[in-house]
C-alpha cells in the first residue's frame, strides 16, 4: 500500500515538474523516496553548482534553509522553493552576522571563511564561503597564515590539520548536533567487530572520531570513496540518509552506520507530499533581501573563483 502511494506521489511530482519546467535538487540526507526522483542528488557544493547552471524556471530545493538560500542568491530571477519552511539547520543559526563582524574587527589580518551552513546575513559579512568538500582548498588558496572560520569548530580543526594554516573558529564551540552523536569508543568497537571494514566520516565529527577514519570528506566525497575503495564493508559516520543512497548505488557492499540515531530531523521535514504541494502551489518561495543577497553572492562567487 505504502509503496503504491509513494509511486503515485512520485508520478504526480514528475508530471508537475515537466509542466512547470522545474528541477528537483536533492541533498544526500533526504528521505530515500525523494532521492529517487532527484534531477540532481549531491552535497552542498554540487547542489550550489547545479543551482548556478540550471535553465529551469523553478528550483525545488529538497534540503535545508541555507542550501535553498544559496540557490536563490545565485538565481535572483528564478523561483526557488523549499517544500518545508521548517527545514532549518540549527548549526547555521549559530553564526549571526554580528559575530562575523566582531571577529573580523578583532582579527583584521585574517579573512573570514563562512561554512556554507550559514544564513545569508553571515555570508554577506564574510570574505569567502566554503563547503565541507573544499574547506582546505579555500583556506590554502587565500595564502594567509591565519583565517577565521565558522560556525563548525570541527570543520575548522580539520581544515587546520589538512593545510597547516591557523584556523580560528568562530564561535568557539559551533557544532552540528547530528555529528556530535558519533563517539570514538563506538567506532573502535565497530572496527573490532568488523576488522575488514574501512571507516568514512564527515568533517563535522569530533577530532577523536576523525582520527579513527580512513577517509574524511563531504557526503558526495564519501560516496565517491565508497565506489572506488576495494573494501566491501564501510562504517559510515554521517547522517543516515547517506546510507540510503550508498545501499541503493552499491547493493553488493555492506554499510554499517556508526550511529543509527544520527538523524537530522530538519532534513527529514521534507516529504513527498510537501514536494508535490510545493510544485502545485509554488510555495514556499525562498527570497533573500536584495542588499544581503548581493553581498552574500560575492562570497559564494569568491569560493568558485578560488577553486579554479
Ligand atoms: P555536505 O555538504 O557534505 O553534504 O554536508 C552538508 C551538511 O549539512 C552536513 O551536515
Ligand atoms: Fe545542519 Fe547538522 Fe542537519 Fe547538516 S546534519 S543540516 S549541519 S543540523
Amino acid at each position: 500500500m505504502r509503496e503504491q502511494y509513494i509511486r503515485k506521489l512520485q508520478k504526480e511530482i514528475e508530471k508537475l515538474k515537466e509542466e512547470k519546467n522545474a528541477v528537483l535538487l536533492v541533498h544526500n540526507y533526504q528521505r530515500p523516496e525523494i532521492q529517487e526522483i532527484a534531477d540532481y542528488l549531491g552535497d552542498s557544493l554540487g547542489l550550489a553548482k547545479k543551482a548556478r547552471e540550471t535553465k529551469a524556471d523553478i528550483i525545488v530545493f529538497c534540503g535545508v534553509d541555507f542550501m535553498a538560500e544559496t540557490a536563490s542568491i545565485l538565481n535572483p530571477d528564478k523561483k526557488v522553493i523549499i517544500p518545508s519552511p521548517e527545514a532549518r539547520c540549527p548549526m547555521a543559526a549559530q553564526l549571526p552576522a554580528k559575530l562575523v563582524k566582531k571577529a573580523k574587527e578583532a582579527n583584521p589580518e585574517a579573512p573570514f571563511i563562512t561554512y556554507v551552513n550559514t544564513l545569508a546575513e553571515a555570508k554577506a559579512e564574510a570574505d569567502v564561503c566554503c563547503t565541507s568538500a573544499n574547506a582546505p582548498q579555500i583556506a590554502s588558496a587565500l595564502k594567509r597564515n591565519s583565517v577565521l572560520m565558522g560556525p563548525d569548530r570541527n570543520l575548522a580543526w580539520f581544515t587546520e590539520k589538512e593545510t597547516g594554516v591557523k584556523v580560528i573558529p568562530v564561535p568557539q564551540n559551533g557544532y552540528c548536533y547530528v555529528h556530535k552523536k558519533f563517539d570514538a569508543a563506538d567506532i573502535m568497537f565497530l572496527k573490532e567487530e568488523h576488522p575488514d571494514a574501512v571507516v568514512v566520516v564527515h568533517p563535522e565529527c569530533d577530532p577523536e572520531v576523525q582520527r579513527l577514519a580512513d577517509f574524511v570528506g563531504s557526503t558526495s566525497q564519501m560516496v565517491k570513496f565508497a565506489h572506488e575503495t576495494d573494501a566491501e564493508k564501510i562504517i559510515v559516520g554521517t547522517e543516515i540518509g547517506l546510507i540510503d543512497r550508498l545501499r541503493c548505488e552499491l547493493p553488493d557492499k555492506t554499510f554499517i552506520p556508526a550511529n543509527k540515531e544520527a538523524i537530522c530531523i530538519q532534513m527529514k521535514k521534507n516529504t513527498l507530499e510537501k514536494v508535490r504541494d510545493a510544485l502545485l502551489y509554488e510555495k514556499h518561495v525562498v527570497k533573500v533581501p536584495e542588499e544581503i543577497a548581493k553581498k552574500a553572492e560575492r562570497s559564494i562567487i569568491s569560493m568558485f573563483e578560488l577553486m579554479k
